[in-house]
């Protein structure tokens, strides 16, 4: 699966999209929080997104993000595909998917 995920440093006010190839699909229906720390522990440790306050269950709505150009909580399992753009749920990111 080719995984890309939209940056944003505050510090620098430099903006991209970085690019990940993973050893495994959707097809075992995983959720996005779940590749996003694969990424994060495997590939990236700078990649930021909500994490730390965020219920799993669809309930906080803390982890909207715009998959594919549609809104999903990352909590929830992404569609069976082999692409995946990331990129924040607005334009009041702050750090890679992380928004106001
Ligand atoms: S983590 Fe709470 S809705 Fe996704």
């Amino acid at each position: 699966m080719k995984v890309r995920i939209f940056r944003f440093n505050a510090d620098t006010g430099e903006e991209g999209i970085s690019e990940y190839d993973l050893p495994f699909g959707t097809e075992r229906g995983y959720p996005l929080l779940t590749i996003l720390r694969y990424i994060h522990e495997n590939h990236d440790p700078t990649l930021s997104f909500f994490s730390h306050c965020v219920c799993a269950r669809g309930i906080c709505g803390r982890c909207v993000v715009d998959v594919n150009g549609k809104k999903r909580l990352a909590c929830s399992y992404v569609p069976d595909t082999d692409e995946l753009t990331v990129r924040p749920m607005n334009e009041n990111y702050w750090k890679d998917l992380v928004c106001n």
